[in-house]
């Protein structure tokens, strides 16, 4: 058999976190301890009534596919809390349940993303995006952003970078790698330009909820012509369950429903029954607990960064993250990734994986473990910096 990969394929880069993590493993096998700040899921584990209403559904046979949208139940669960926490009337038809925003965000593109049309979006974000465009034969185009829009897309920058093949844009904020959020007005001005370019907005909220003295506003609260994608993989903590959701205009519901139909059948059921439980107060008092435990780490993180002589001009405000210039201390920042895991045994993500803008200034730490690990990673940091 000849192997022909096809084309597509071609521009699909690897993680090159994953480089990191293989020799990470190979360290822990050798007995070195290593802090993992590179990983980007809560350390927390799922709440265990959430685990709890899973296993009584897998127990009693629920096991089946459901519809191709999801329990109705868990969509109306799920338009109530854009309700409560928005102030939004979301019709349930308009959402839909998918494996994961992954999901979320390859059934938004598939049905509105025609071949060789380009979505705008920042440099640095979440370096899957663009590959989901390309598995559609689209073009992701990239806008270089830094501080001074707080590291997202803006009005202007999406009025300055709009050409006649730009179908829309998307932005993601709380923005992984930064943390940083784009304000409610500059998000409202954001959706109105697309909307005057004619163009679609799609905004990733999966950071909702992990925000930090202050409140994230859903581009819902400006349109309802937007798609919305979101998760429990991050605030409700169930990465590995493959659950999360997307909302979609009135339009697209039907086209939506096809292509959910054909790609995925369903998401999984048990996770589906368990994410319904996701939403007592009891379980959002417990992870409303667990995004205290964030905001201390951000701000334990943020002041030994800024100590040790990182440069972060914009403060996060969200998700897990800190995106550190460390160019005072390398012009390389992936061989600095490598140095620092070899020698001191603290695994970080290098800018390469999240974009070309200045990448090799810059690494992200998650701080997805425990302000006592950080501290110990903090002195190591500090020994590999000042040697
Ligand atoms: C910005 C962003 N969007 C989407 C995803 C995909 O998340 P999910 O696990 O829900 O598929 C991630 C995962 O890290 C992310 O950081």
């Amino acid at each position: 058999m000849k192997t022909e990969i096809s084309g597509r394929m071609d521009g699909f880069s690897p993680f090159y976190v994953m480089e990191l993590l293989r020799r990470a493993k190979q360290l822990e096998a050798q007995g070195r301890k290593i802090i993992h700040m590179e990983i980007g899921e809560p350390d927390f584990p799922t709440p265990s009534a959430v685990v709890d209403e899973a296993v009584k559904h897998i127990q009693t046979g629920h096991v089946k596919y459901t519809a191709a949208a999801g329990l109705m139940e868990l969509r109306e669960k799920i338009s109530d809390y854009y309700f409560k926490n928005y102030k939004v009337v979301i019709s349930p038809k308009r959402i839909f349940i998918t494996p994961g925003a992954s999901g979320a965000f390859l059934l938004a593109l598939g049905v509105s993303l025609n071949s060789s049309e380009e979505l705008m979006m920042a440099d640095p974000c979440y370096p899957c995006n663009q590959n989901f465009v390309r598995l559609l034969d689209g073009k992701a185009s990239f806008v270089n952003v830094d501080a001074k829009t707080d590291y997202q897309l803006s009005a202007q920058l999406i009025k300055q970078n709009w050409n006649d093949k730009t179908r829309g844009v998307l932005i993601a904020s709380p923005s992984n790698p930064t943390g940083t959020i784009i304000s409610s007005a500059e998000l409202a001005r954001s959706i109105q330009q697309v909307s005057k370019l004619g163009g679609l907005f799609y905004s990733d909220e999966i950071y909702h909820g992990l925000v930090y003295g202050k409140k994230a506003h859903s581009a819902l609260e400006f349109s309802d012509q937007v798609f919305v994608i979101n998760s429990f993989s991050k605030y409700f903590g169930m990465t590995g369950w493959r659950i999360g959701w997307l909302i979609v205009p009135d339009s697209y519901i039907d086209a939506v429903e096809r292509l959910a139909q054909n790609v995925f059948i369903s998401t999984a059921t048990h996770s589906q029954y368990a994410a319904l439980a996701a939403f007592t107060e009891e379980n959002i008092a417990e992870l409303e607990r667990r995004k205290f435990e964030f905001e201390a780490r951000r701000d334990f993180l943020y002041s030994q960064l800024i100590r040790l002589g990182f440069d972060i001009t914009a403060k996060p405000e969200g998700a897990f993250y800190i995106y550190a210039n460390c160019s005072r201390s390398t012009d390389n920042s992936f061989k600095f990734a490598k140095d620092l895991l070899e020698q001191q045994g603290v695994a970080v993500t290098p800018g390469k994986d999240f974009g070309n803008n200045k990448e090799n200034c810059y690494i992200r730490f998650a701080y997805t473990v425990s302000i006592a690990k950080m501290n110990t990673a903090i002195r190591r940091l500090e020994k590999f910096i000042c040697q």
